[in-house]
């Protein structure tokens, strides 16, 4: 038997007998896991957190996301609650569909003759696939053009509330037989595409006050224009853009993750998003208008509410109770409006502090939590980590025998 044919419990006593510890699972979680995938041999843990408040188009969310990076959370945390302070994100989501690629090796090709059968095609699949049409989706066009030898078809699928993918490839499966037959040709491929679709746009405008804890007008005003510099050098320098989209994805793949939406898709059209002018830039855009620091971000964000994976899970469906069942485009916006929240604090915290004061804080904490001393010398360790920039669990002992030594 190969080895993905073995029952889980026989998978994981092999890797036992081959000196590999495995924690626990209980078995129930264990069945349900051997479901999603292949080869399954016990479970990763991620930590699932909740924003209390993301003010999105008027009405009042709280999301939950999925991350290790501990600081991921508080950002978000903190960029919304400006944003909540100027009335929140206006959000649109546009859910086109996404796009299918059926290709042809062609040898001669009528393109006249098949531009006069494509409303049949049209309404034919969206026949077959009826029931995708009482959810609101359906197959809404197709495109065709010949390139040396070979017939591509694009075609874009509205999946309505779901992610699409399977449905979208079972469609092009069977466009692509129908064709195959009606034009004697040799279909080379069938596959959903990646390529960005179902935009979705985030926009905020904030007080300059609103910028500093001190709500200073003149010392927020600074940190705007600051801002809206490092958003210039972002749409300039790839240097610079990928790490403020890595900001952005921090929140966005937090809320992909929890949700049980496909995070592979949406990085990978978000890097063609990045690269759509030639050259790699800035997801999101910060500028001043009308004495106000404005921000915008635009993010294909091919994401579902609905669907077997989302559904099968009982930890994604947690998720869902904390949203509150929302529709597709509501997530969607939402997750525009906390990219752009982490990105602002991201920001922030570069154009004022420097970002390892809020890291390190963090990490100050995790490194006491495993620190075997009293709460009395737990903070004179935490005092001296921050007064001397010491922040490793080596240093954190060193400081707290110095203090033990101290006290003797
Ligand atoms: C760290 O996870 C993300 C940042 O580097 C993003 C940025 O620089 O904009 C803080």
């Amino acid at each position: 038997m190969k080895f993905y044919q073995l029952p889980i419990s026989e998978r994981r006593k092999m890797l036992l007998q081959n000196g590999i510890k495995l924690n626990h699972v209980d078995d129930d979680l264990l069945s349900e896991l051997d479901l999603l995938s292949e080869n399954v041999i016990g479970k990763l843990t991620l930590p699932l957190s909740v924003l209390q408040t993301a003010i999105v188009n008027g009405q009042s969310f709280q999301v939950p996301m999925a991350t290790e990076e501990s600081s991921v959370v508080a950002a978000a945390n903190h960029g919304l609650n400006i944003f909540n302070q100027n009335g929140g994100v206006s959000a649109k989501s546009e859910r086109t569909g996404i796009w299918g690629q059926l290709v042809f090796e062609v040898a001669e090709f009528s393109l006249a003759e098949f531009e006069a059968k494509k409303p049949d095609y049209l309404k034919l699949v969206n026949e077959e696939f009826a029931s995708l049409v009482k959810h609101g989706g359906g197959v809404r066009q197709i495109i065709a053009e010949v390139k040396t030898d070979l017939l591509f078809l694009r075609v874009l699928v509205d999946p309505a509330e779901s992610m699409g993918a399977n449905r979208t490839n079972t469609i092009l499966e069977f466009l692509g037989q129908k064709i195959s037959q009606d034009f004697t040709i040799e279909k080379l491929y069938a596959i959903l595409s990646n390529y960005p679709s179902q935009y979705t746009c985030a926009k905020v405008s904030l007080a300059f006050a609103s910028l500093t804890k001190t709500k200073d007008e003149k010392i927020g005003e600074k940190i705007a224009q600051k801002i809206v510099l490092l958003s210039k050098i972002g749409q300039e320098d790839p240097y610079r853009a990928v790490t403020n989209n890595k900001g952005i994805m921090n929140g966005v793949d937090a809320i992909l993750l929890a949700t049980g939406n496909d995070f592979r898709a949406v990085e990978a059209a978000c890097h063609q998003a990045a690269s759509l002018s030639g050259s790699y830039q800035s997801l999101s855009n910060w500028r001043i208008e009308d004495n106000k620091l404005v921000g915008e971000i635009k993010l294909p964000l091919a994401i579902g509410v609905v669907g077997g994976s989302i559904k099968s899970r009982s930890d994604v469906q947690v998720a869902y109770r904390i949203l509150r069942q929302v529709t597709a485009s509501e997530l969607a916006e939402i997750i525009a409006a906390v990219g752009l929240a982490n990105n602002l604090a991201a920001l922030l915290a570069i154009s004022t502090v420097g970002i390892q004061k809020g890291h390190m804080s963090l990490q100050i904490r995790n490194v006491l939590k495993n620190l075997t001393a009293t709460d009395e010398e737990k903070n004179s360790v935490k005092e001296l980590m921050q007064k001397q920039k010491r922040y490793s669990e080596t240093d954190a002992k060193k400081f707290l025998q110095e203090i033990r030594e101290e006290n003797n």
